[in-house]
């Protein structure tokens, strides 16, 4: 290789005569000249037949896709679950099967919010999704690093979302930051605030993606061999422990250094110090479910650990970086509807409208149906099916048939199997068809309180504090007032000392509970970081 000679326009040339080295177009044709395209003459027209111009612009223009329409801001790690308790009695899942086995896995954290170029730092909640390349497909736990969700019912989400991203019309937040409209969605959504406790709480600034804890949210089933089920809700407990920051340093940090939590991976792993979560499982039965105070489908709501413990099944432990940050962490596609035999879902209706909403924005996000053909979201364990064609298709069908039923025998392809297949748990379901939020989903302070009360002193200073900052960016004090309504039914110091915060004088009325809180709800040690 050269690059003492100067080209006709003084650029220094960096030539080769190694084949091996020897730059191409996506096609494959040697290139001889890669920084002058074809003119007629020197100062003359650029050539329409410029062919090796026209790839290399043409490729450069679409480089970009659409970033996910929530969550767009993440950082994508490989690494491995080790089963560390088997329990066949409570599931069938091949993966819970074997004491010592590794399973290989991806995952990726995120901010909510924030587009694709936002700083880490952000009040937000993060994103902690896992997929499990299972032997008997590909599971994946996309859950968050906060136990609860704003809504209880999908069909609210592209609500909340928009309240929260920037206004269309202008392409910012109309009030400082997003705050008038995501609090009077909020303030209006009473089976927010709840949600809204853990958000204004340390949790929403971690240190870390490292020190933070995951939750599956939704209550989900476990299927063993003989068909029993039991509930279940799955939680990831960082091995390094439970950290945050506190508002100041998040500021600070946002300015100095958007990539703070991705460098601090990045950095971790680079150096050989791999972070490690336990997997843990609550799990209990529809005897339980049936006298809980809560209902078990509401994704608003917790088991605390000390009315069912946290059993800890295994260990992930994340080890390599991406090699390639747009092929894993921007074209990995999770999707709650990828579970495996022995998992399965419930009728959580967040749960149920989150199965339809990943698959379907993923089609448009990937570019279409193929995108398990893409490496990082392939299976990696055997699969046939009749599936073929559309775009990008990397993969089809291959020898007499790609139909069924079919006669060709040993040669018909793939069949289906009854004794590993998926099988639906078969949950009885009756009901008119109707639009409907059970009553049994309708109490939306009694937690929150609990929440609040779990804290230690400092933790409820910062709660007060962060209402205080992000309500006093509301420009609307109707919507401060309803919100401190609200507040008023969590716990009386808190809505004192966030009014007083305010500059708010006299107190609204309480909000109307729909369901009369339980005031007398014990604290729970694990709610707190400072605790744990
Ligand atoms: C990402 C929808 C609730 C966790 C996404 C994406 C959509 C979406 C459309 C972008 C996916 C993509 O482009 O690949 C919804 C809807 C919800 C909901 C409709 C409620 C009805 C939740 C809840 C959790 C959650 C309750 C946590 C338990 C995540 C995570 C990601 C994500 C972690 C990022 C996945 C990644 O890293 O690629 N969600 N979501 N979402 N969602 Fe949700």
């Amino acid at each position: 290789m050269t690059d003492k000679e100067l080209g006709k326009g003084g650029e220094p040339r960096q030539q080769t005569t190694d084949r091996e080295k020897t730059m191409t177009t996506a096609q494959g044709g040697p290139i001889a000249d890669d920084q002058n395209s074809l003119k007629a003459g020197p100062r003359g027209p650029v050539l329409m037949e410029d062919h090796v111009f026209r790839e290399k612009m043409f490729h450069f223009d679409h480089e970009r896709i659409p970033e996910r329409v929530v969550h767009a801001r993440g950082y994508g790690v490989h690494g491995h679950f080790e089963l560390k308790e088997a329990i066949p009695e409570l599931s069938c899942a091949d993966i819970f099967q074997r004491v010592g086995e590794k399973t290989p896995t991806f995952t990726r954290f995120s901010t909510v919010a924030g587009n694709k170029g936002s700083f880490d730092l952000a009040r937000d909640v993060r994103g902690f999704a896992t997929k499990f390349y299972t032997q008997e497909g590909n599971w994946d736990l996309v859950g968050n690093n906060i136990p609860v969700f704003f809504i209880q019912d999908a069909i609210k989400f592209p609500d909340l979302i928009h309240s929260v991203k920037p206004a269309p019309d202008r392409g910012f937040p109309q009030a400082q930051s997003a705050h008038d409209n995501f609090w009077d969605f909020v303030s209006l959504s009473p089976e927010a605030i709840h949600m809204t406790l853990w958000q204004m709480s340390d949790r929403a600034i971690p240190r870390s993606f490292r020190f933070m804890e995951g939750f599956g949210v939704h209550t989900f089933r476990l299927v063993n061999a003989e068909g029993k089920s039991h509930y279940v809700k799955f939680h990831w407990k960082p091995k390094q422990g439970l950290q945050s920051v506190v508002w100041n340093e998040a500021l600070k940090i946002n300015g100095a250094d958007p990539d703070f939590h991705r460098r601090d991976m990045w950095d971790a792993i680079d150096a050989g110090d791999y972070p490690q979560w336990d997997l843990g499982i609550q799990v209990f039965d529809d005897e339980f479910a049936d006298n809980f105070e809560f209902d078990i489908l509401d994704a608003t709501k917790i088991i605390p650990e000390e009315q069912v413990p946290v059993r800890i099944i295994g260990t992930l432990t994340l080890d390599a970086n991406v090699d390639n940050f747009f092929a894993e962490t921007e074209q990995v596609a999770f999707c709650t509807q990828n579970i495996v035999r022995g998992i399965d879902h419930t009728n959580d209706p967040l749960l149920q409208g989150r199965n339809f909403s990943y698959l379907d924005t993923q089609l448009k996000r990937l570019g279409g149906p193929n995108f398990t053909h893409i490496p990082i979201n392939a299976p990696k364990c055997p699969f046939h099916h009749f599936q073929q064609d559309g775009h990008m298709a990397m993969h089809n069908p291959k020898g007499r048939v790609n139909y069924e039923p079919n006669s060709w025998g040993e040669d018909g392809g793939p069949r289906e199997n009854p004794e590993i297949g998926f099988q639906s748990y078969p949950a009885e379901v009756e009901g008119t068809k109707q639009r409907v939020r059970s009553e049994t989903f309708a109490d939306h302070y009694s937690q929150a309180r609990q929440f609040y009360i779990s804290q230690t002193e400092i933790e409820q200073q910062h709660i007060a504090a962060a209402y205080t900052f992000e309500l006093s960016k509301c420009q609307e004090e109707r919507i401060r007032l309803r919100m401190l309504s609200h507040l008023m039914n969590v716990h009386d110091d808190l809505a004192k000392q966030v009014a007083e915060g305010l500059g708010v004088t006299e107190m609204p009325e309480p909000a109307k509970p729909a369901r009369e809180p339980i005031t007398d709800l014990p604290p729970s040690d694990a709610l707190s970081i400072l605790k744990n």
